[in-house]
């Protein structure tokens, strides 16, 4: 049904807000995807309450050298011929995507691109080229969501891994560093073809911090579309390592997907 990436600055709230997204979206009924396209951390199976994380989709292809080798290979007539390269097909179903690389529970699924694991293992380019050509290859079904934990910063934009996107989240905290990466968010994303790309507001602690936020988005030709507010008890989960509770954000983030919800049945 729709694509989400969720960027911004490092630290500024990017997985508790796709956690926080995801678990809401599977409590209405839709079927979601969780892509970890973050090639520095690792604790996102843990807020979305999985015991160990998936084996990354780069092990699927033998390593970072061979990316794109194998995400060209021309399939066969038969697709389903070819069970091991998934990620060779011309287009991905989630259903396609064998364990131990996708772990389900809930109603929510769990993918990850891969990590950096050891020191001088070279650059991170391959694990963007393979989350471009994953995200343009997969295919959602009719109820289906796919939310993107993005890198921090801009570089997945470099990468070309947004343009199959469709709605651009960036998570903004009260900080100067924060407003101006969210500004060339919002210029990279119309540079990909995304068009709709949003600013949601993170770590809030008084509406007087809210309107000056806004202000100096609306300043910057960035729309809020939401404003979640500090909240300990999520602190607390991430820093022991375990899910959010997220009932003290659940209606603030209700209006964020509300928001997305909406768009897509006045776009589509
Ligand atoms: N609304 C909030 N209230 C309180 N703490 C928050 C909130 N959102 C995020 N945090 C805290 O901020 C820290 C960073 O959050 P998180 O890991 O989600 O950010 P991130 O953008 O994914 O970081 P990274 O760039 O390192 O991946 C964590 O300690 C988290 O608990
Ligand atoms: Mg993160």
């Amino acid at each position: 049904m729709m694509k989400i990436s969720v960027c911004g600055k490092g630290g500024s709230g990017k997985s508790s807000i796709a956690t926080l997204l995801a678990n809401l979206a599977r409590d209405r009924g839709y079927p979601v995807l969780v892509v970890d396209s973050d090639e520095s951390n690792s604790g996102l199976y843990r807020m979305l309450g999985f015991d160990s994380p998936p084996i990354p989709l780069m092990d699927l292809l033998g390593g970072k050298k061979n990316v794109l080798r194998q995400m060209k290979s021309a399939p066969s007539r038969s697709e389903s011929a070819q069970p091991l390269n998934v990620l060779a097909r011309h287009e991905i179903s989630i259903g396609d995507i064998p364990y131990p690389h996708i772990l389900r529970r809930d109603g929510i699924s769990l993918v990850c691109i891969g990590k950096i694991l050891q020191s001088l293992e070279g650059c991170a380019c391959p694990m963007g080229v393979l989350s471009r050509e994953f995200l343009k290859k997969l295919r959602l079904k009719d109820s289906e969501m796919t939310i993107v934990d993005m890198e921090a910063g801009v570089e997945h934009f470099g990468r070309g891994v947004d343009t199959s996107i469709d709605e651009v989240l960036t998570v903004v905290e009260p900080s100067l560093e924060s407003i101006t990466l969210a500004e060339r968010v919002n210029g990279l994303a119309a540079g990909s073809g995304v068009g709709n790309s949003w600013a949601v507001l993170n770590k809030v602690t008084s509406h007087e911090m809210e309107s000056k936020l806004k202000e100096e988005l609306d300043k910057r030709g960035i729309a809020v579309i939401g404003a979640i507010p500090y909240d300990p008890e999520l602190f607390e989960a991430c820093f022991e390592g375990r899910p959010p509770a997220g009932g003290n954000t659940a209606e603030q983030i209700g209006e964020v997907l509300d928001f997305l919800l909406a768009r897509k049945s006045t776009v589509s």
